[in-house]
């Protein structure tokens, strides 16, 4: 009697997993390089990774920088009926924003754009949505949704409706940016869409995790739980820090062929889909790039010999007393004729780049992350 209720109970916990397909859009890197735009690009909005981590002002500004290689997105439906866009599910925010009609920045006329008009079920919000007067930031304001999401709703959800956006995100290949680290960087009074869906019944388990294929197709979100048939041997969890704002963890240290060469006293990392590469203080990541041989150019690429690169050693993050072996197939990438390692200068964040190689599990209910081989 009972192993039949565990057993039943199981199925309907592997039977609530919410799938959302992941697809790879062309990099702004790539779609830049082949208009001769790249390096122009990125005088004018240099990359700076901590922006996006700075404390937050009280107009509830979402801050970007202009990171030119994300491609990650799946696609989400507004309204009712639902008006489809493409959205980047990003581990290191909590604000669900999309263009709205109103905008006629750039970047929205490259994107899709919601029309709350067409929708039975919108309400305006009373907050504004930041005022804009920096290029790093998307502005506009607030309302409430039924989000899809696969194939549930989650009712009544706050979320950003843009009229100004900055420049860069014209060349990015999603429509806005739905947001899964925890409710302190929500906006105002807001639930993060994850918590509500949870908070609404719509999932088996407070948890979802991710995996990050290196092809167009075959990435995926998983709402609810993990699943085994994206990761080989068992997931290896890891205790969150401080779990009101990001996906923080601490990183004993990272070694090459056991030589410490960075985060040698411990550091703290948060754990982030929405940055491409791997960030570190410049001192650590020097040292990294050093050992790999790599030359950092103006624009803070590290770029290696494209010969070779299966020479280069793993690296190697320790955590919580488990190894992750990054091998250079994971942390090197190439665009037109340069490669570039997968290591930039900030606080530290381990971003797409750690994740391809790991299914990576973000356990809200018991405030864990966890990491496995991905397949
Ligand atoms: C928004 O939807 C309304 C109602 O369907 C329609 O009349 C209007 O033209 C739409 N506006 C835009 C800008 O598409």
């Amino acid at each position: 009697m009972k192993s039949a209720f565990v057993l039943l109970a199981f199925l309907t916990v592997s039977q609530g997993l919410l799938r959302i397909p992941l697809m790879r859009g062309k990099s702004a890197r790539q779609l830049l390089e082949e208009k001769g735009l790249f390096e122009e690009y990125r005088r004018k909005f240099p990359y700076n990774p901590a922006a996006k981590f700075l404390p937050r002002n009280e107009l509830d500004a979402v801050p970007l920088t202009f990171d030119p290689d994300l491609t990650y997105y799946g696609v989400i439906g507004v309204g009712t009926p639902p008006q489809l866009f493409k959205v980047l599910f990003d581990t290191g925010s909590s604000v669900l924003w999309v263009p709205s009609v109103s905008c006629s920045s750039a970047a929205c006329e490259s994107h899709s754009k919601f029309n709350s008009s067409a929708s039975s079920t919108f309400q305006a919000g009373t907050k504004p949505f930041y005022i804009s007067y920096n290029s790093g930031f998307v502005a506009g304001s607030t309302g409430y949704e039924n989000i899809k999401v696969g194939d549930i709703y989650v009712e009544n959800q706050i979320f950003g409706l843009t009229n100004t956006e900055a420049v860069f995100l014209a060349s990015l290949p999603w429509d806005g940016i739905l947001g899964m680290a925890f409710p302190g960087l929500a906006l105002q009074g807001g639930t993060p869409i994850f918590d509500n869906m949870w908070n609404q019944g719509k999932i088996p388990q407070d948890m979802f995790s991710m995996y990050l294929s290196s092809s167009v197709e075959g990435s995926m979100l998983i709402l609810g739980g993990t699943d085994p048939s994206y990761y080989s041997g068992s997931i290896n969890w890891v205790p969150v820090y401080g779990a009101t704002n990001y996906w923080n963890i601490q990183i004993q240290s990272i070694t090459i062929n056991g030589n410490t060469v960075a985060c040698s006293a411990g550091c703290e990392a948060v754990v982030d889909s929405g940055t491409s590469v791997i960030i570190g203080p410049s001192k650590d990541i020097n040292n990294i790039n050093g050992w790999l041989g790599a030359v950092t150019n103006q624009y803070g690429d590290a770029i290696v010999s494209c010969s070779n690169t299966k020479l280069l050693p793993d690296i190697v993050f320790n955590i919580n007393g488990y190894s992750f072996a990054l091998p250079p197939s994971a942390y090197v990438s190439k665009s037109v004729s340069r490669c570039r390692t997968g290591f930039a200068t900030g606080s530290w964040i381990l971003g797409e780049v750690f994740m391809r190689q790991f299914y990576t599990a973000f356990d809200i209910g018991n405030n864990m992350v966890g990491f496995a081989q991905a397949v």
